[in-house]
């Protein structure tokens, strides 16, 4: 897979991509809205994605985004309590949801303190509430925005390297063993992540500049390089990325 088939949208340093991704999050909230009455949006947990949420939580971000029509959902989660200093709820709340007037029944929580296979089940249950049990239908679109990080080893979500959910085509949600800890996560899978209406892949940093070489130059290998699942969706994908980062890639006009 190359490149050009993909948009890379590339910001100076950390702080300007970081507004970038802001501004288009904020532009699809507002054009879901009007278009659907309704902005679904999957976060992500990470370093990068946190530093987003609490841009969003402030202006002029805060006030352009319509928070009583928007549906958060988790892209995945660790198997932790939703208090734990590792939980992507957590994170995501304190950095963002507890700052806006978004209701408590739009945040659809993935139940870390269940079992794993448990807490996959209630949150695809919750999903198929929310969109319907279109799981075999080709029209089917999932969520109006899924933002990503990708992983030093090229990971998206809690979807690694060499791990089943990888080749998952029947289930939306899945348990996950990380090579990171927490070893136990519960994730979206390919069949819904590729049916987002837009996907941001949000990665920064030199000490990721090879593997996104590998992801976005290289041959396509999703077992190895899971962040690749992305370039076979249907929705927009754009890899919104630090210059840092692009050290690696190849020259594009
Ligand atoms: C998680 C995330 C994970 C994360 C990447 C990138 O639960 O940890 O969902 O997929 O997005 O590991 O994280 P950084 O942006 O912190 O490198």
């Amino acid at each position: 897979m190359r490149a050009e088939r993909t948009n890379l949208d590339v910001s100076s340093d950390l702080g300007s991509l970081m507004r970038a991704a802001a501004e288009r999050v904020a532009g699809l909230a507002q054009a879901s809205v009007a278009a659907r009455g309704r902005f679904s949006i999957a976060l992500s947990g990470g370093s990068t994605p946190r530093a987003l949420y609490v841009l969003l939580a402030g202006e002029p971000f805060v006030s352009r985004i319509d928070w009583k029509k928007t549906e958060v959902f988790w892209g995945d989660e660790r198997a932790v309590p939703r208090d734990a200093t590792d939980s992507n709820y957590r994170m995501a709340n304190d950095a963002l949801l507890s700052h806006v007037a978004i209701p408590e029944k739009n945040v659809h929580r993935i139940v870390g303190e269940e079992t794993p296979e448990r807490a996959a089940r209630l949150y695809e249950d919750d999903l198929v509430a929310f969109f319907g049990d279109a799981r075999k239908s080709d029209a089917f679109i999932s969520f109006d925005l899924v933002l990503l990080g990708m992983g030093p080893d090229g990971h998206i979500a809690s979807i690694f390297p060499g791990t089943p959910p990888v080749d998952e085509v029947q289930r939306w949600v899945v348990p996950n063993e990380s090579p990171f800890l927490p070893k136990m996560r519960i994730t979206l899978t390919p069949p819904i992540l590729a049916r987002a209406r837009n996907t941001i892949v949000l990665v920064a940093g030199a000490e990721k500049a090879s593997r996104l070489a590998e992801v976005l130059d290289g041959p396509v290998d999703a077992h190895r390089l899971p962040a690749q699942l992305t370039l076979s969706g249907g929705g927009n994908v754009t890899w919104m990325v630090d210059r840092a980062a692009t050290s690696a890639l190849a020259p594009r006009d």
